[in-house]
């Protein structure tokens, strides 16, 4: 087959230059982005075969990819970064091959490339290091900003570069063909109810199918729902307990669990009723007409077969969050009043960032234009869910010591740490000391599962629980503060062996807690800047100083 394929694409790219654009995705945006941006090229060049390629799907194995990698001559890796700017679950595998197992001396010279990514630039410098040439800088996107914006700056430099490679002479002497993002285009079917949808034929399999990942969830029972925050608290932590018996789901601790959101009854029949259909209208898309003919867009139907519009509305359609820019492209070009088509191409265009910022994410306005959020619904029988597996583990031997720092909801692994812990002991280990900082807003409100960690402390499983109040007091506490007050014991574990976990928010509170360790280092070892630097770096290597952040 694999040969069959290569003399097909042969044929087909017979003449043409070769392109591919890679992906690193975890929720879609790569993807997305990296589909975009073959649609432009193939509308922009005619010269250029354009190929879209999941990192994962590219080769069977490490060989395979080295010797694929040497035929590429042109290529864009869209690739997003997961966590502590690791990489996502599909492109894994090739960067784990493509920056560590590296005894490989330059050997890319053949491969120009363009590099989007999401913080992390190892895969680009080492790409450069290996003797690919870049063909404009890396661009780094920030989810947190708005990403759409890179994206189109980062094209933007793009094509100058593109037109000199993948333009003819002809064209070169006249101007550049200007280009209108393609709208996605889909031809529906409406089935009747003869046809059994696609949800109906997954139910039927009842979960058959083993290796669940985040392309395939398995649908669980929700078995414990509660709420963590005290009464006196005006905000929420939902602890849910997710039932897997029978499904062959396993998992370790530290592990992650993904649950795909639905959206509530109240959302789909508002837009049901705003589409003027029934939601039990069975339909498909095709992104071909009868013929087989492609239509406006290369992208595949987001499910696999007819589908109620009930189940579309309320899984894959984005109904509450911001849209994109793209998506109000794609609207104008369907609105028939045509005052809202400009508002809308306006909003989506150079000239309406301030007025898409303000009125569209900061107002957080949806497709639904409902400003104000539903009340939340209890009823949450089952849910999608997939493991996704994480380096975050104990020691494997449990006397090792430990130093946990998890506040808020970077609570949820120690838990977890602490129930193996628990159960270890009960089997006759010996644990070693562990030492746990936590950190909320206020005791009476948010100290989330504080009976339980009292119990672990008094069972022996946590040696010292250190909490910390940021909103009790005049001034701030923060775990980080508690931990200067710990520093030589924190030194001592550190310098004996011991690790250290640190699991919550990326930007404010691990970015801090590492400026606190390293001051600590620095000070109680009595180390110079660059000594204490290293021996950060080298608690990092060692797999002692782990992070599951976000
Ligand atoms: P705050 O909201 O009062 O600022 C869990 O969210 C706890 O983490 C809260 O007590 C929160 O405090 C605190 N927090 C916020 N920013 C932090 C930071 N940069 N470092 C450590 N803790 C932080």
């Amino acid at each position: 087959l694999a040969v069959r394929d290569e003399e097909d694409e042969a044929e087909a790219f017979a003449g043409k230059t070769k392109l591919t654009v890679f992906y690193g995705t975890q929720t879609g945006t790569a993807e997305g982005f990296a589909k975009a941006l073959a649609e432009e090229i193939k509308a922009r060049y005619e010269k250029a075969a354009v190929k879209v390629v999941d990192l994962d799907d590219y080769a069977m194995d490490d060989d395979q990819y080295e010797e694929k990698l040497k035929k590429e001559t042109l290529a864009f890796f869209m690739v997003a970064t997961y966590g502590d700017g690791e990489p996502t679950d599909n492109a894994a595998r090739f960067y784990k091959w493509f920056t560590e197992e590296n005894e490989r001396e330059v050997w890319l010279q053949q491969l120009t490339y363009g590099f989007l990514a999401w913080i992390a630039k190892v895969l680009d410098e080492q790409l450069s290091e290996q003797g690919a040439k870049r063909l404009i800088p890396v661009g780094l996107g920030d989810d947190d900003q708005c990403i759409e914006d890179d994206f189109t700056a980062w094209r933007e430099l793009l094509w100058p570069e593109l037109d000199q490679l993948l333009r003819d002479e002809d064209d070169m002497n006249g101007a550049s063909t200007p280009y209108t993002a393609a709208i996605p285009e889909y031809r529906v079917v409406i089935h009747d109810a003869s046809v059994t949808s696609f949800e109906d034929k997954l139910s039927n399999l009842a979960n058959g199918n083993t290796l669940f990942d985040i392309h395939h969830p398995c649908r669980v029972n929700v078995a414990v729902q509660k709420e963590l925050h005290k009464p006196e608290s005006d905000r929420s932590c939902i602890h849910l307990e997710f039932d897997i018996s029978g499904t062959g789901i396993i998992y370790e601790t530290g592990d992650h669990v993904g649950v795909y959101a639905e959206n509530h009854d109240e959302t789909v029949e508002e837009a049901g009723k705003l589409l003027g259909q029934p939601l039990d209208l069975l339909f498909y898309i095709h992104n071909d007409d009868e013929d087989g003919t492609p239509l406006g867009s290369s992208l595949p139907p987001p499910f696999p077969g007819p589908c109620t519009l009930r189940s579309a509305l309320s899984s894959n359609a984005d109904l509450l969050n911001p849209p994109r820019k793209a998506a109000l492209i794609a609207l104008a070009a369907h609105a028939s009043e045509p005052s809202e088509a400009e508002r809308l191409k306006f909003l989506s265009s150079p000239q309406g960032k301030e007025e898409y910022t303000q009125w569209v994410i900061a107002s957080q306005r949806s497709l639904l234009e409902n400003a104000v959020p539903l009340e939340k619904s209890s009823d949450c029988s089952w849910a999608p869910i997939f493991i996704r597996t994480s380096n975050f583990k104990l020691p494997s031997d449990p006397s090792i010591p430990i130093i946990m720092v998890g506040p808020g909801t970077g609570l949820a692994p120690f838990r977890g740490f602490l129930q193996e812990r628990m159960a270890l002991k009960e089997d006759g280990s010996q644990l070693g000391p562990a030492l746990l900082f936590f950190g909320c807003r206020n005791r009476r409100m948010d100290f989330i599962y504080e009976d339980e960690l009292n119990d672990f402390v008094e069972q022996g499983v946590i040696s010292e629980l250190i909490a910390a109040f940021s909103r009790e007091g005049p001034q701030k506490e923060y775990v980080q503060h508690k931990m200067v007050d710990k520093a030589a014991q924190i030194w001592s574990i550190i310098s004996q062996g011991g690790y250290l976990y640190v699991c919550g928010d990326a930007k404010g509170m691990a970015r801090d807690v590492h400026r606190t360790l390293h001051t600590i280092v620095q000070e109680e070892g009595n180390l110079d800047s660059s000594k204490t630097e290293s021996m950060v770096k080298k608690l990092q290597m060692d797999g002692r100083y782990l992070r599951d952040v976000w």
